[in-house]
């Protein structure tokens, strides 16, 4: 059997379906993304169910329009990826069942791709192989976990969040100031309106050395300093436009904050000089500054994810070559892990 040229990605994890055809050079010959924001909105967040019916819509179509875009046929397509977890167990069957019954098909490879990881492939993906060893950091609507990466396909749990994740923490935070879902993308326009120093959020963990995040207390801060301390007998300051705009600053540099410090804390406790960053929050222009500035103030290497590439995607299941390269075949009777990782 000649060796196979083509991967064709899918990614079906939460609420965007995608398809990828990526060449084994890594190029990106076409990245499709079907989001299901609108499906969404009006429930403020992901309804599962819905997730996983729009996957089963969407998939066929997504796929012929990689293929198309790519200008290749299915047939010369020599390796099958696919998202297995983390993610919602309905959303990563439909784009597990379409993988599986691909590589039945055609008789080609099965990789199944754990899409944190490939969040941080991402970074791998823009700036070439030699990235390793490095601290990974992915900050998403799901998770908020630093890793120890000595390959791109070795990586060890450093510390994740204890409640919310980063962007669901955005997402919340939004809604209580009265923006659409997904909400991180409007708290940081709204956010560039007002004053980060006007109201200050607690920095949880931002002091002690564990390598371990908590957004709930940051987050029921800015509903209450937006809505008003239950119990209490003052009235809460109106959330004018401009109140709003300094709230969504002031939790925007808190967030952002420990974030960036946290990484900090993860390069001197590993001692390595690259950092990597991915996941749909690393798309935030405040924290992407500040991960810049950290990084030539500190003298290491900082890779951010190129924004087409932080939120979910499938080309960054490009990740599925390293897994095919070193023989890590996953079987037709393979299942999804959809729990969060510990
Ligand atoms: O990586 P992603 O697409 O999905 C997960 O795997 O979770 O991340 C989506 C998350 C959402 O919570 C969204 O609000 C957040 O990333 N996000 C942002 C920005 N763009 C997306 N958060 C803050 N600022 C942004 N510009
Ligand atoms: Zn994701």
């Amino acid at each position: 059997m000649t060796s196979p040229e083509l991967l064709l990605s899918l990614e079906s994890s939460c609420d965007e379906t995608a398809a990828a055809v990526i060449h084994r050079d890594r190029r990106v010959l076409s990245s499709i993304v079907a989001t299901q924001h609108e499906l969404h909105e009006r429930f403020g967040g992901v309804v599962p169910e819905i997730a996983s019916r729009a996957h089963v819509d969407r998939i066929l179509p997504v796929i012929d329009e990689a293929l198309r875009i790519a200008d290749v046929k299915l047939s010369d397509i020599g390796v099958i990826a696919v998202a297995t977890q983390p993610g919602l167990v309905g959303s990563l069957l439909v784009g597990l069942t379409a993988a599986k019954t691909l590589s039945l098909a055609l008789d080609v490879p099965l990789v199944a791709v754990n899409h944190v990881w490939a969040h941080l492939y991402a970074c791998r993906m823009a700036a070439g192989p030699d990235i390793f060893p490095a601290v990974g950091f992915v900050v998403s609507g799901g998770h908020t976990h630093l890793f120890d990466c000595r390959s791109p396909v070795e990586l060890t749990l450093l510390g994740a969040t204890l409640d919310d994740a980063a962007g669901e923490a955005f997402d919340k935070v939004a809604q209580v100031l009265g923006l659409d879902y997904p909400g991180g993308p409007l708290l940081e326009k709204l956010a560039a309106q007002g004053n980060p120093q006007a109201i200050h959020f607690p920095r949880t963990f931002l002091n002690e050395d564990r390598l371990q995040f908590s957004f709930s207390g940051l987050k029921t801060a800015v509903l209450y300093a937006a809505r008003g301390t239950p119990g209490s007998r003052e009235a809460p300051i109106p959330l004018t436009p401009a109140r709003k705009a300094d709230l969504a600053a002031g939790f925007q540099a808190a967030a952002v904050e420990v974030l960036v410090g946290k990484c900090e804390q993860a390069l001197s406790q590993t001692g390595h000089r690259t950092l990597c960053v991915g996941g749909g929050v690393a798309a935030n222009g405040v924290f992407r500054q500040r991960l810049t500035e950290m990084a030539e103030r500190r003298g290491i290497r900082l890779v951010i994810a190129p924004k087409e590439l932080c939120t979910d995607n499938a080309a960054m299941g490009a990740l599925g070559w390293e897994l095919y390269e070193r023989n890590q075949f996953a079987p037709l009777d393979c299942d999804v892990l959809p729990g969060l990782m510990r």
